[in-house]
């Protein structure tokens, strides 16, 4: 019999629990698997601090948010920091699998945990779908689906008042949350991280709209979207970050670029303020944040992330350490681990989707 590490690693998403539930489940069953949980990702596996997965610790959790392991972010020096922590955690428990399921930071750290030498197996969740080599992540579809409702809501209160209504979408560097909503939503602007705006031009689509008799505008913003201004300085900015070699000067050029671009906190109060003074049209702003990841998971990512889930279990039965449980169309297809953790899924500028939103008349703010 194999012995399984479980833990949770960065912001929790809808699934998370489906999923440990799926790999628990078909790991038993199937293949006469045991399994510990480590709490509260990587911090709490260096220390040492368990849950045991059982038919009791797992009853009624398919349908939870969140996750019963519990999480926290760790930056991957942190977690360098940590490695040989959980190198002897791993030993000391005799496990002969390490299961992670996170995002972007959670491959990176995995990735070093492979390079250490354990037999690391990865799951792919996020409400951003921002991860790399795979068609989907689970916790995106729930996210979606709160958004779009919050955009079919705060069409009451566009129309009764006449007003614009700027609703903020979180996605970190991505737009697809934005995207996907602003379509299913019916934005008239969509504003994404990947297609740098002009406030000027926004303001110009939401005239057009009264001229033509629509007296309210909805504008989908990605929380990390960026002014064209903004996105030239960034360009500059990292050309001479490509030039630099001081580890004092990077970090200062780093942290110049992290204020201009990513998820960043209040660019959409400035943003809405600039629409009402050029528009002259009354406007407000919602910022969704954490709703987004809250609740339960919608009957796609229960679907989606028991799929990966049993999928795994088999993957590390038949010994493929090593890789993350990826999506490919119909099948569920194993992924080097260091493929994923150095590159971001964003949205092609050309991409289907910003496609089907020009053609229905959606404005970018780009032209
Ligand atoms: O990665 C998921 C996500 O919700 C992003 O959309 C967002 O930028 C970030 O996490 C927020 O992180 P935190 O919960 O740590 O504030």
């Amino acid at each position: 019999s194999k012995f399984i590490g479980v833990l949770t690693s960065g912001g929790d998403c809808p699934g998370l629990n489906a999923a440990i539930r799926g790999l628990v489940r078909a790991g038993q069953n199937q293949y006469d698997m045991q399994f510990v949980g480590f709490l509260d990702g990587f911090r709490g596996m260096a220390q040492d601090r368990t849950l045991e997965l059982n038919r009791k610790t797992l009853s009624g959790i398919l349908v939870d948010g969140g996750t019963i392991l519990g999480t926290s972010r760790d930056t991957p020096a942190r977690t360098r920091e940590m490695t040989d922590e959980i190198v002897a955690t791993y030993n000391r428990h005799h496990l002969d699998a390490l299961v992670c399921l996170g995002g972007d930071g959670t491959h990176k750290n995995a990735m070093r945990l492979k390079e250490a030498g354990l037999n690391v197996v990865t799951m792919p969740k996020t409400i951003d779908n921002d991860i790399a080599c795979t068609d989907v992540t689970f916790g995106f579809n729930t996210a979606l689906g709160i958004a779009t409702e919050a955009i079919d809501r705060l069409h009451s209160t566009a129309t009764s008042h006449h007003r614009v209504m700027v609703v903020e979408i979180m996605g970190n560097s991505a737009g697809w949350l934005t995207l996907g909503a602003g379509i299913a939503g019916g934005a008239d602007v969509i504003l994404l991280p990947e297609i740098p705006y002009d406030v000027n031009m926004i303001s110009a689509a939401i005239k057009r709209r009264a001229r033509a008799g629509k007296r309210f505008s909805i504008v989908a913003v990605a929380e990390g979207a960026i002014t064209k201004e903004d996105a030239k300085v960034v360009a500059e900015l990292k050309k001479q970050l490509a030039a630099t070699e001081g580890e004092q000067e990077r970090d200062q050029l780093e942290e110049k670029i992290r204020r201009l671009e990513g998820a960043r906190v209040g660019h959409s109060v400035k943003l809405t303020q600039e629409i009402e003074e050029i528009t002259g049209q009354e406007s407000r702003l919602t910022i969704l944040g954490h709703l987004q990841r809250g609740g339960t998971p919608s009957s796609f990512d229960r679907l989606l992330a028991t799929r990966l889930g049993t999928a795994c279990a088999r993957m590390i039965h038949e010994e493929k350490f090593g890789n993350m449980v990826a999506v490919k169309g119909q099948e569920i297809v194993p992924v080097a681990i260091e493929e994923v953790a150095n590159t971001t899924n964003r949205v092609p500028v050309d991409h289907a989707w910003v496609e089907t939103a020009r053609l229905v008349g959606t404005s970018f703010g780009d032209q």
